[in-house]
């Protein structure tokens, strides 16, 4: 039980796990970036353009694939830990990137403001994902695209059991994390069409977390 001095983060959990979890973020993924991850994210930022806005920033692994012509790069993200270790980095490069503390759930973005939004390794931990993927859609324009890497709920139902019974010692030690959400389906019914999907696998990870999506959506058309 908490008592009455413990902090409370966003996502839950205390403020000494949520500032551990920021530390021990990019050892973790560490060997996972370099066999395969960090060609996956040059790959799909390469594709970012005009007014970006990145979703759940995090440590900030995206920044060095941004491509150097965009008419502005903001960062969401509304956990404290991370976005001090977000602003550090910044200061540490040549991004001209800022950080605004907000979450995906509420963009402080105009609607039909926004040429690409990104999310890689968000929609899984966000609360409310559906209400996040219709902001989204809500910020872009009619022209504008998600671009997403994101681990989901695996088509092996042998898998899926395991995602099923350790989603919630998972969720506890990963600040929110759902390795059982199936957010391509989410996609869809949220205001996005999906224009392109690729199904890869996170190396060197826990087999829970292993099936990947990469891709790209753009806001549904209205037909009329
Ligand atoms: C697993 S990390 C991913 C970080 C980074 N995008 C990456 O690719 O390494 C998830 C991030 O989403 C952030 N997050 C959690 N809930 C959020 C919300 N509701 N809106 C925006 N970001 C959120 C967390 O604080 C964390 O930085």
């Amino acid at each position: 039980m908490l008592n009455d001095t413990t902090q409370v983060t966003p996502s839950g959990g205390s403020t000494a796990w949520a500032r551990t979890f920021a530390v021990i973020y990019d050892p973790f993924l560490w060997v996972g970036e370099r066999t395969g991850l960090r060609t996956l994210r040059e790959q799909l930022l390469s594709h970012a353009r005009g007014l970006t806005v990145e979703i759940g920033g995090g440590t900030g692994l995206n920044l060095p694939y941004y491509p150097n012509d965009l008419d502005g790069l903001i960062l969401v993200e509304p956990d404290v830990a991370m976005s001090s270790r977000l602003e550090k980095r910044l200061r540490g490069g040549s991004s001209p990137a800022r950080v605004v503390d907000a979450s995906a759930e509420r963009l402080p973005f105009a609607d039909g403001s926004v040429d690409t939004v990104v999310s890689t390794f968000v929609l899984c931990t966000v609360d409310a994902p559906d209400l996040a993927l219709r902001e989204i859609a809500r910020v872009l324009r009619p022209d504008g695209q998600l671009l997403f890497i994101e681990h989901v709920r695996s088509d092996s139902p042998t898998l899926a059991y395991w995602q099923d019974r350790l989603a919630g010692p998972w969720r506890r030690f990963a600040r929110g994390c759902r390795c059982n959400r199936a957010t391509a389906e989410l996609i869809v019914t949220c205001g996005l069409e999906l224009e392109h999907v690729s199904e890869t696998s996170w190396h060197a990870m826990p087999p829970i977390l292993r099936p990947l999506i990469a891709g790209r959506a753009c806001p549904a058309k209205t037909r009329g």
